[in-house]
């Protein structure tokens, strides 16, 4: 029977005995798994935990800065580093969402890499990796996992050669969620959707600019903002919103308007391998699809997405 409590007494003194007085550096993604790693780490070896916040400019909207002063108000030692423009050179005329992936992650490294070297004499790479990512071996997910898929291109990152710890590995998602309840963290930060390490670059399809990214994250904090404030998010496992590559015929006023499309999703799921589409009331879609439209430059018409996984997966890329 697992016990949060003394899985924290465990560990943190495990961390202690196996990390003394070296360094370590973590990536932090704004997720549940990594934050819970680094309040664990920080409470075993504090201001020797450096972690590094990278924005890939494909958050959602205001994110970056949102979690990065919750990040600090927990007293973690962390440093955000916004590099959307390197992600957005990195992503610029590909439209393949495999390239799309493999651009972001490899970006993602480089910008690791680079904060890593500032960093002198450190030991260890933390990761917030746990129970299923270690099954599921070849699975993308995070930067962790983004980490090992890119293992053999190119060479290995300098920071790849550090010594691995990996205190969440044991733990399934909802035990990692009571231990970072146990640690205090914030429950909105532990209820949050899962949200894919690629961010909104495979919810725009096509290819990524920065314009698009701006119009999807609009959409997407209506969508998101209206799921919380009707009481719908936490019935959610996952919600977000697609930005589709066609445009369609609208009217505003006596003109014609030819703008895009955007589908919204949310799905009901325990592991995210099946999942099925959740029955949101149609009052709320009425609200959300007018705010949107309403408010979004650019976009003209909302559709709902009605598929289950399988045959349809959770994400469009
Ligand atoms: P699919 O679309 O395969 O998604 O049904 C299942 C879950 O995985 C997430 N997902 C990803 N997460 N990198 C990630 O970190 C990815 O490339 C990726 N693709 C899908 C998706 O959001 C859902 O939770």
């Amino acid at each position: 029977n697992f016990t949060p409590n003394a899985f924290v007494d465990d560990q943190v003194a495990e961390l202690k005995e196996k990390l003394q007085d070296d360094k370590v550096v973590l990536g932090l993604s704004g997720g549940v798994d990594s934050t819970v790693a680094a309040v664990l780490l920080n409470k075993a070896i504090g201001k020797n935990l450096y972690c590094i916040f990278v924005n890939n400019g494909l958050l959602r909207k205001n994110e970056f800065q949102n979690v990065l002063d919750q990040y600090k108000g927990m007293g973690l030692n962390v440093k955000g580093v916004d590099a959307t423009d390197r992600f957005m050179t990195a992503l610029a005329g590909l439209e393949d969402p495999e390239a799309k992936r493999k651009a972001i992650g490899k970006t993602f490294i480089e910008v690791f890499d680079d904060e890593a070297h500032l960093l002198t004499d450190v030991k260890w790479l933390a990761q917030g990796t746990i129970y299923p990512d270690v099954i599921e071996s070849v699975s993308v997910k995070g930067p962790s996992a983004t980490i090992k898929s890119h293992h053999n291109v190119g060479g290995l990152p300098d920071y790849m050669k550090l010594k691995i710890v990996e205190p969440l590995r044991m733990l399934f998602k909802d035990e990692v969620r009571r231990v970072g309840a146990t640690l205090g963290i914030d429950p909105e930060l532990l209820g949050r959707h899962p949200f894919p390490g690629p961010g909104l670059s495979i919810r725009i399809l096509g290819d990524i600019t920065k314009e698009k990214v701006r119009i999807l994250q609009e959409v997407d904090a209506v969508f998101i903002d209206g799921l919380k404030s009707w009481g719908l998010y936490d019935k959610v496992w996952q919600a977000g919103a697609i930005l589709l590559p066609v445009n369609s015929v609208g009217v505003m006023g006596d003109e014609r308007t030819y703008e895009k499309v955007v589908a919204l999703r949310a799905v009901e799921s325990t592991d995210g391998m099946t999942a099925d589409w959740v029955h949101l009331p149609y009052e709320f879609l009425m609200k959300v699809s007018n705010e949107i439209i309403n408010k979004v430059k650019g976009v003209n018409r909302v559709v709902y997405d009605i598929s289950s996984k399988p045959p349809a997966t959770i994400e469009w890329e």
